[in-house]
């Protein structure tokens, strides 16, 4: 947990009256309706159709994606007009001084959705200066909404969830994804996946990084890493994963921002022999000798 959710984010008496100090709980629950709204877009779009347009040869989006953000933006528009936003699909919009950010991924799974494989989910989350406000990840498939809330904890479906306990990497389930870019550079995270799948007890894909997160803070994973994400796949899960006490860091074990690329997410219990496998990988000539 990370600030007293009371506490003002930023100096309300340089803002305009409907930017100053927004209760974190009134951002929570637009961002839930908007989130509840857009999963019923997509759900509309998996049942009735959609049409897909590539990125570069692996990377999808459809029209689902378009139309779920076009409902989230509206609904955030409604609410707050003067708060900046970026989305995945349109970037950034609002250029006002508002120091409240929303950071959303429509569709986190567009390649899952594309083949009907039911996980993918929205993501929103809410910056304040450079404080993660609140966030929310809904999986409309099964109906399972993470909530978080700076300083008062994270839920799903309203419960209180925590971090799991499992103490050691050989006993975890870990999950990890690979960027759109990974037929074109070395630096495509599967030198870490074979390190992994050799020390821990399974490591999964999922391919919806906003859920790798959430499930790393409802206990269902135990540890998560990615090279290469970008601030929507990650803010809203973030604040999810500290708020359920899970620690995160980049792949070296510093201080992690939204807006770098890598991320490590543990329940906190296996985090350091995370990062040890990763600075293994990180240098390679501390590797073991190869069996033959
Ligand atoms: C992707 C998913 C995937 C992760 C990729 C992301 P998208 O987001 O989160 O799990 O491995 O790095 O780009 O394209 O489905 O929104
Ligand atoms: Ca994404
Ligand atoms: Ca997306």
């Amino acid at each position: 947990m990370t600030r007293d959710a009371n506490t003002p984010c930023y100096d309300a008496r340089k803002m305009s009256s409907d930017d100053a100090s927004v209760p974190t709980e009134h951002l929570l629950s637009v961002a839930v309706d908007a989130a509840k709204a857009a999963g019923s877009v997509l759900l509309d779009y998996a049942r009735s159709g959609f049409q897909i347009e590539r990125k570069n040869p692996i990377n999808l989006v459809t029209d689902a994606d378009h139309a779920a953000e076009q409902c989230i933006i509206d609904h955030l528009r409604r609410r707050f007009p003067t708060h900046r936003t970026l989305a995945e699909e349109r970037g950034v919009d609002g250029h006002g001084s508002s120091p409240y950010r929303w950071i959303i991924d429509p569709l986190d799974g567009t390649t899952n959705f594309a083949h009907r494989f039911p996980v993918y989910a929205i993501s929103i989350g809410v910056e304040c200066g450079n404080d993660l406000l609140a966030g929310v990840v809904y999986d409309p498939s099964r109906d399972e909404l993470f909530t978080g809330e700076a300083g008062r904890g994270a839920f799903l479906n309203g419960r209180s969830v925590t971090v799991s306990t499992t103490a050691q990497l050989d006993a975890a389930l870990l999950v990890t994804g690979f960027a759109y870019d990974i037929r074109e550079t070395p630096k495509n995270n599967l030198d870490h996946f074979a390190r992994f799948a050799l020390t821990a007890q399974g490591v999964r894909r999922t391919g919806s990084a906003a859920l790798d997160l959430c499930y790393v803070a409802a206990g269902r994973f135990d540890g998560f890493w990615e090279v290469k994400l970008n601030p929507w796949d990650m803010a809203a899960g973030v604040l999810i994963v500290r708020e359920a006490g899970g620690r995160i860091t980049d792949l070296r074990g510093n201080p992690h921002s939204i807006h770098q690329p890598e991320l490590v997410a543990s329940n906190g219990l296996i985090h350091d022999e995370m990062l040890g496998i990763l600075g293994e990988t990180l240098h390679p000539q501390r590797l073991p000798p190869a069996v033959s």
